[in-house]
Formats: structure tokens, C-alpha cells, sequence
């Protein structure tokens, strides 16, 4: 089947208005003949290495630059994503902005610029502010930046198209080449493409110049600053397939076999009609991302006309006999091999990856994956990497999900924004489920310069982007219109919730779409109809599932955010025995902000995990949870001191130096907290677990009252200390956890042996440690890729003359790296340390600390990492950094795919 898509001619039409309009167009601005060049017909270019940064505007320079002087040039490039009505209405304006700024301008000397390569987020380098905001993590992430790279481009690429791809640059970012305006995005999550080619020069040197603008007061959590995913330089030839030009469903996906439907858009912006011929075959991919040797299905081949300065769609359809079925424990992967030719020529390649599995939503049984229920194990993250703050690490961000996946964790929301493109890739190969939301708010503000100011101009524009971004990844399976957006519960609310559904399903008509819902109401009032999925945010009452069900028998609801326990990691507040259900105390006494790790506190609004688990388990129906959050984040660090003193949400006051969350199942360096074996216990059951807390260490409170829990995914278990019983405890109906209460502390050994369906099942141990006496370092790698960005994680832990973990230690420690490799940061989990991330030098926080290091980019060999403290001597390890290509990291897929 064929189609000719309109919108493009009147997208080139208004690029060519533009191109008329510069008096000095150089003429490669014009249209191009047909490629004559031996180079590839598609090139995806990392532009991440050696760009030139400054942190403000040129002195000369008013505010000719600011967001609603240059708004109308910003919508221009974003008008394919809107109808042609709309389309029309966002023409770029006639002339160039930023003529007069010097550093737009090719010939302008950033040699005194700081070199730097992307991602980059400058807010991480702090220092952190007292008297900065909590809820952005005092750190200093706002204001102007600019970066601007030196490109080469060579003669041959005449008559080539170039696109500059940016993942993502927080915030209202504007590209200029060879002093040109070429484009720009507002939303700092958005991914966005800007056409460069007007504006090339081949045949020599050709100026970027990029400026961000990050406003203050415009996130509820620390957002980064500065372009902090990746960049490329995409360059094809005139007829070339689209930017998210190929989409792929599977509208059969049983175990026999797979119908699987190609649609792919191509561009020609050329001046001449072109005869067009579409091939493709399906690749079975390995767990390490490589095409199989063998196609397993063809497309038949497709022809198409694509007329000078349109698109054209050509559709084609291919059976797979005997899927190999994507679900998270088995994340099976294809790839679409896409090939387009045009007078007997190849003109563009395309590898599009794409997964076989069918979705199912039912109100009573709640998420089907291939026609069998799978709950919901779900965490919320914000994107921020901890001591790495946004900037884009590949490695960091798989590490994160590896350690989710240990607890058993299946499924992430992006809250509340769009993702880096690089973790749906690594959901689609690790196997997660992924609640894929565009926004934090609408119309109605949360802070005063968050997305509200955009909303009216952008919203359609950022949520297509999305839609058509991410529709091909499998672990995609909901998308989310908006996180606890105020109008849910106002008149204009649905009308505008509905318009925003159209969209998503406009793009996507494959998925459900769902909104995260704090507002009870919204679940009768109107907006529940708006969406397909209904989305709790947090339990109100006992009852608020079998209300809703009752209520919208049609609809299936999850928690699309749940729990917001928090705890500080090592931490622990003694509750008087009987008070344990109270969860709005917990504050550790005499200390900075710490939050007790008993798993008992949370905020007003929120809840223990438990009670979570026995409202789902209550109400079957409920497909599932997303607990807030599985990893601490930067910013928003709320505690239960703060709430005492009025800043809920916020942290404390200007005082407080808490800058960091305490959600986090694990805190901000990774280590587990408790409450990671609460979760596991509950998510993975057929895993022998069983996990002590707290610590072992209480001299000040020998024979006082230290309650003792086990979390354990056994029914029941005996405890001993020092060898004696202290009973055997088994868990009731909706109990998840089992308390000692009464235990009186004597120092030794607590050792807990639990039981599943009467048999030894799994044990723990914790036991009283010495006095600190050295340094221990285990690195989660020790061979890596000398390429710059692979990483390496050390625990540093401080141990007893034994080797068991000091628990309650905080001894300074000094860092060094010597050899071909560097200290990235160091963190400890503290969320009060202001120390910087950067720092040589950190304290450990109850007995650990964690140092990222790297090999020097193309340095291969060993380096070594020394932490050193004052009477715990020196501790050394060392680390191989390999050749390029060697690394352990596992590749997601190789070349130019799901990327244009
Ligand atoms: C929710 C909100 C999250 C976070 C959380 C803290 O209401 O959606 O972004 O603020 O509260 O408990």
C-alpha cells in the first residue's frame, strides 16, 4: 500500500521561504541534484568530543536572545510534528536572529573557552549552596551557557542533507551554524532534530553554536543544565528515510506466529519525483545486540513515487513462523533491515529494532503481557545518574537497572518526563516495562517557570515527538499524558486531557495512554474517562481501588505511584514497641536530617510499602505498582523533620542542608537500602532471601529495647542472638515483614534461618564488628573500556580487623588515581553531605563510600585507584583499562539503529 504525505511539501516550502529570506545563503543551500559520492548513504556521527563551552552571554548582549524574542523562531523547527494548520501558523521569520552576537559568529575566537566533550551537565560541578533550594539539590543548574564545536566537512558530502540530532540540552536551547539560525527546542527532555543543511559549507570548517538557557525556579527536582544526552551529525541523501520515518507493529503476535507491519516514510528534498523501491528482512538479534547470521522473514518488496520536496509512505508486511516472544525475563529482539533504493541505486539503509508481544489492559486481571498477567513491579526514577548528575553515562544508567533488577523490579516510569533514548534501549534489551510520560504539569503551574509557560505552544509538538520517538520500543507499554496535573480536578481538566490522548493515539494507536492521578476525585469526576489506564498516585483509603472499580467497572487502574517511604541508608530511629504504625516520626535524633531505616515513615500523603501491598493484595484487579522511586535523586528531600517545619516537598528551610532525596530504595551512590529487601522479598518469591536490620552495633544501648525485622520471601522464620532463640515468627494474612519488637541489645550475633512451606529456605547473619581498622575496595568491574566513558563503581568500605563492615563509621578518606585512568566523583549516600561530588576527599557515611572511576579515553593498560584514611592506612586496586571495542560493558545494537 501507498501513500503521499502532504505535510512535508509545506514544511520544505516554509524551509525554502527561509532560505530565500537570507540574502547571503551560501548555494549549497539549494536544492541538490541526486548523490553522485562514494560515501554511505546514511552517516550517524557522534559529535559528543571537543566542543568549547562558556557559562553566560557576551557582555555586549541584552536580552535580544531571551525566550520570547526568539519564540517564534524556535516553533519553526518543530512544525512537522503539527497539523498543517498549525504548521502554516509557526513560519520561521524573515531574516537571522543573533546576527549581532559575537559568539554565533564562525570567526568568533573561543579559544579561551573551556574544552569540554558532551554530555555535559554543568550544575553537577556545584559547588552546592546553602542557600540554594533544596527541592533542585543547591546546586547551581540555571542560567546561560553556550557551546560552540569547529566541524569539518568534507568537499565530497556536496548534495548531502545534514541534520544536527540533539537527545536532549535543558533547557530552550538554539542552534546556530556558520552564524546561520538553524533551530532550536524549548523542552529540555525533548529529543529534536535540526535541519542544518541550508547552511553547510562543505569543503572545510563549519561553526556550531549552541545556547541554552535554563531558567531558576523551573523544576520540583534538580533538572542538570547544558546539553547533557548525546549529539550527532546525521547526514543522508536527498531521498532518505524520514526522522522516525519507520514504524513497526505487530498486530499478530502469538507464539506461532508474528504478522509484523513496516511503515516507513521518505523524504525528498530534492527538486525531482523519484521512483522509489523499499526491501527489507527481519534479524532475530542475540542477547549482546548482533543480527543473527540468517533473515528470519522478508518483507515483499514495496514501490513507491515520492515526489520532489514531499514524502511518501510505503507499507509492507512480513509473517515470523515461531517468535521468539519480548517479555522481561526473556527480552527477545529483531531488527528490521531496511534498505531503499531509487534508479537502480542504494540510497538509504536503516536498521529499526522492534520486539514480538502482544498488551493487554483488562479491568479485572488487570496487565497482560503475551495473554498472561504480569504484575506490575514497578519503581519511579528521575534521571539524574547521583554524584554524575544528568549527563548521559550509558554505563551508570545500566548499572542502575541491574541493581533494580535484583530486587525483582520489572517495570520504570520515566517520571516525569521524557527519557534519554539510551534507556529504552536498555529497557528493550534488559527486559523492562516502561510507563513512558511526557509531563510534569499543563496549563497550572507547580513552579514559577516550569513547562506551564510552554504548554499552550509546545505540548503537541513535545508529546508527537515522543510518541513517534519511542513507539517502536517493546518495553514501552503505557504511555503517561501528565503526573498529578492540577487540572484534574478543574472544569477544564478532561478537554484538555482528551485532546492530549487523541495525539498519543493519533501516533500510536497501539497503546493506552494514562494519567498519574494524586486528585481521588479525578477517578469519578470526568478525567477518568479522558484515559484508557486509570493511575493512582498513593492510596487515600483503604478502599480507594474497590471504589474506583466499582465505580469504572471498565477501566483497569495500577498505582501509578506508590509508597514514598523514606529512610536515610544505616540510619535508625528506635520507635517506642507499639508505635510502630505510626509513619510521621522516624527522625534520627541529634543528627542532620537522617531518616530512620526501619521502612515505617513516609510523608503525609504517602505510605509504607506494606501498606501498599495489602491494599493490591485486597484488591486483585490492581495491575500493579511504580513505588517512588527506586533510586534516591538529586533535589526534592523531603523528611519528616522538614515536614515539622512546613517545608513538605521542598526539604527544610534555607538552613537545611539536605539536597538530596531520601526516597530512594537505594540511595544516591546505590547502595541497598533495607527497604531493597523488602521489595525483593515481595517481587521475586521464588528467590531464597532473607535480610536483618538493623545493624549490629548498639554499645550505648546495651540491654535497652533495639526491635529487630526480617524481611524474607520464606512464610516464617527463627531468630537467634548469640545462638539462643528468640522465636519463631510466621507472617499473616497482608503482613510482609516479620518484628522482633522486644529484642534487648547484647552484643554478637543475630542470625535468622526462614522457612517456606516448612523448610529451611534461607539464612542471614549480622554481627557486632571491632573497631574500624582498614579499608576494603571492590570495584562491580575490573577490566573496562579504555573509551572515556565506561566506568567502573568501587565500593569503599570500611571493615574491622576481621572484614566485617563497620556500620556506624565515618572516617575522612582520600582518593587517587594514578596511571592512564581518572576519579570521575565520589559519593557516599549522605543526602545532607555538601561535599562536592568532585572532591578527592569524602567522608564515608555508615561505613561506605563509593568512588566512579574511568580508564583515559584510548589510553588502554591498568591504572589504580588508593583510598587512603588517617589509622586505617592505605587501600589499592587496580583496574585495566582495554582497547576500544574490548570492554565488558555488553553493546545494546550495533549501528545506526532506531536513530535517524
Ligand atoms: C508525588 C509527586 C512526585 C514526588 C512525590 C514525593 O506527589 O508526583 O514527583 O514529588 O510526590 O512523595
Amino acid at each position: 500500500m501507498i501513500m503521499l504525505a502532504k505535510k512535508r511539501l509545506e514544511r520544505l516550502a516554509i524551509a525554502g521561504f527561509a532560505i530565500a529570506a537570507l540574502a547571503k545563503a551560501p548555494a549549497q543551500g539549494d536544492w541538490p541534484a541526486a548523490g553522485t559520492y562514494d560515501a554511505p548513504p546514511r552517516e550517524r556521527i557522534s559529535l559528543d568530543a571537543d566542543w568549547r563551552f562558556v557559562k553566560s552571554d557576551p557582555p555586549t548582549a541584552a536580552d535580544e536572545l531571551s525566550y520570547p524574542k526568539i519564540k517564534a523562531w524556535m516553533l519553526s523547527t518543530g512544525i512537522e510534528f503539527l497539523g498543517s494548520a498549525e504548521g502554516i501558523r509557526h513560519p520561521r521569520p524573515p531574516g537571522n536572529i543573533g546576527d549581532d552576537i559575537a559568539y554565533v559568529r564562525p570567526e568568533f575566537d573561543d579559544s579561551g573557552w573551556r574544552r569540554l566533550d558532551l554530555p555535559h551537565d554543568w550544575g553537577i560541578e556545584g559547588p552546592f549552596d546553602l542557600r540554594s533550594p533544596s527541592a533542585t539539590g543547591k546546586l547551581p543548574y540555571s542560567g546561560v551557557g553556550w557551546y560552540r564545536k569547529h566541524l569539518d566537512i568534507p568537499a565530497s558530502d556536496r548534495g548531502r542533507r545534514f541534520f544536527l540530532d540533539v537527545d536532549g540540552a535543558m533547557s530552550y536551547c538554539n542552534v546556530w551554524i556558520n552564524g546561520r539560525y538553524a533551530g532550536g527546542w524549548a523542552y529540555g527532555y525533548s529529543s529534536f532534530r535540526v535541519d542544518l543543511s541550508p547552511f553547510v559549507v562543505p569543503g572545510g570548517e563549519n561553526v556550531l553554536a549552541i545556547r541554552l538557557d535554563n531558567p531558576d525556579l523551573s523544576s520540583r527536582w534538580y533538572p542538570g543544565g547544558g546539553i547533557y544526552r548525546n549529539v550527532w551529525l546525521v547526514k543522508t541523501e536527498a531521498l532518505h528515510l524520514a526522522r522516525y520515518g519507520t514504524r513497526i507493529t505487530t498486530p499478530i503476535a502469538a507464539a506461532s506466529r508474528a504478522e509484523v507491519d513496516l511503515s516507513a516514510t521518505i523524504d525528498d528534498d530534492s527538486a525531482s519525483n523519484a521512483d522509489v523501491r523499499l526491501e527489507a528482512r527481519i534479524f532475530a538479534l542475540d542477547a549482546a545486540g548482533r543480527k543473527r547470521p540468517e533473515p528470519v522473514a522478508s518483507f515483499d518488496p514495496v514501490s513507491v513515487l515520492v515526489r520532489g520536496g514531499e514524502s511518501g509512505t510505503a507499507e509492507a508486511k512480513a509473517s515470523i513462523l515461531n517468535p521468539r516472544l519480548w517479555d522481561p525475563s526473556a527480552p527477545n529482539r529483531y531488527v528490521a533491515e531496511i534498505r531503499i533504493e531509487s534508479a537502480g541505486r542504494t540510497v538509504d539503509e536503516y536498521d529499526a529494532s522492534f520486539g514480538v508481544r502482544s498488551l493487554g489492559f483488562d479491568p479485572d486481571r488487570g496487565f497482560l503481557l503475551n495473554g498472561r498477567r504480569l504484575r506490575f513491579n514497578g519503581v519511579c526514577d528521575h534521571q539524574d545518574l547521583g554524584a554524575l548528575g544528568t549527563a548521559l553515562n550509558r554505563r551508570a544508567l545500566r548499572r542502575q537497572l541491574e541493581e533494580l533488577k535484583e530486587m525483582g523490579c520489572n517495570a520504570i516510569r520515566t517520571s516525569h518526563n521524557p527519557p534519554a533514548p539510551e534507556l529504552l534501549d536498555l529497557a528493550d534489551e534488559m527486559g523492562f516495562l516502561v510507563l513512558d510520560e511526557a509531563f510534569d504539569c499543563w496549563e497550572a503551574q507547580k513552579t514559577p517557570n516550569d513547562y506551564h509557560g510552554l504548554f499552550a505552544d509546545w505540548a503537541e509538538m513535545d508529546l508527537r515527538d515522543l510518541v513517534r520517538r519511542d513507539r517502536n520500543h517493546p518495553s514501552v507499554v503505557l504511555w503517561s499524558i501528565g503526573n498529578e496535573v492540577r487540572e484534574q480536578g478543574r472544569p477544564e481538566g478532561p478537554a484538555i486531557g482528551a485532546r492530549l490522548a487523541r495525539i498519543v493515539r493519533d501516533e500510536d494507536p497501539t497503546r493506552p495512554v494514562t494519567s498519574a492521578c494524586d486528585n481521588v476525585q479525578a477517578g469519578y469526576n470526568g478525567f477518568q474517562d479522558v484515559v484508557d489506564v486509570f493511575g493512582f498516585n498513593y492510596l487515600r483509603s483503604d478502599d480507594m481501588y474497590t471504589r474506583f472499580h466499582k465505580a469504572n467497572p471498565a477501566k483497569m487502574v495500577l498505582s501509578t505511584e506508590s509508597a514514598s517511604t523514606i529512610s536515610s541508608r544505616g540510619e535508625y530511629a528506635f520507635p517506642p514497641p507499639g508505635a510502630f504504625d505510626r509513619k510521621d516520626g522516624g527522625a534520627v535524633p541529634g543528627s542532620t536530617p537522617q531518616m530512620s531505616s526501619y521502612d515505617l515513615y513516609a510523608p503525609p500523603w504517602a505510605t509504607t510499602p506494606d501498606a501498599e501491598f495489602a491494599a493490591q493484595d485486597r484488591s486483585p484487579f490492581v495491575a500493579g505498582e511504580f513505588v517512588w522511586t527506586g533510586w534516591d535523586y538529586l533535589g526534592e528531600p523531603t523528611h519528616n523533620t522538614s515536614l515539622a517545619g512546613g517545608g513538605i516537598g521542598l526539604g527544610g528551610g534555607p538552613s537545611d542542608p539536605a539536597r538530596s532525596s531520601y526516597f530512594g530504595i537505594l540511595d544516591l551512590a546505590g547502595f541497598k537500602k533495607d527497604r531493597f529487601y523488602l521489595y525483593q522479598a515481595r517481587w521475586r518469591p521464588d528467590f531464597p532471601m532473607a535480610h536483618i536490620l538493623p545493624h549490629w552495633n548498639w554499645p550505648e544501648r546495651m540491654g535497652q529495647v533495639v526491635p529487630v525485622q526480617v524481611y524474607t520471601s520464606g512464610d516464617s522464620a527463627e531468630l537467634f542472638l548469640n545462638g539462643r532463640s528468640l522465636g519463631r515468627k510466621t507472617k499473616g494474612k497482608f503482613e510482609y515483614r516479620l518484628r522482633w519488637d522486644e529484642v534487648r541489645y547484647e552484643p554478637g550475633a543475630l542470625r535468622v534461618v526462614a522457612y517456606k512451606d516448612g523448610k529451611i529456605w534461607a539464612e542471614d547473619l549480622v554481627k557486632t564488628s571491632g573497631i574500624a581498622s582498614k579499608i576494603a575496595l571492590e570495584p562491580d568491574r575490573d577490566r573496562i573500556s579504555a573509551d572515556g566513558r565506561d566506568l567502573s563503581f568501587v565500593t569503599v568500605r570500611v571493615v574491622d580487623a576481621a572484614g566485617i563492615t563497620v556500620p556506624r563509621s565515618s572516617p575522612s578518606l582520600d582518593f587517587e588515581v594514578s596511571g592512564p585512568g581518572e576519579l570521575v566523583a565520589v559519593d557516599n549516600g549522605d543526602p545532607t553531605s555538601l561535599v562536592s561530588f568532585r572532591s578527592r576527599e569524602m567522608k564515608a557515611f555508615n561505613g561506605l563510600c563509593l568512588a566512579i572511576v574511568r580508564a583515559k579515553s584510548a589510553q588502554a593498560g591498568q591504572f589504580s585507584l588508593r583510598v587512603r584514611s588517617e589509622g586505617l592506612g592505605d587501600a589499592e586496586i587496580s583496574i585495566t583499562g582495554l582497547a576500544d571495542g574490548q570492554g565488558s560493558e555488553p553493546p545494546t545494537i550495533r549501528g545506526p539503529v532506531d536513530r535517524q
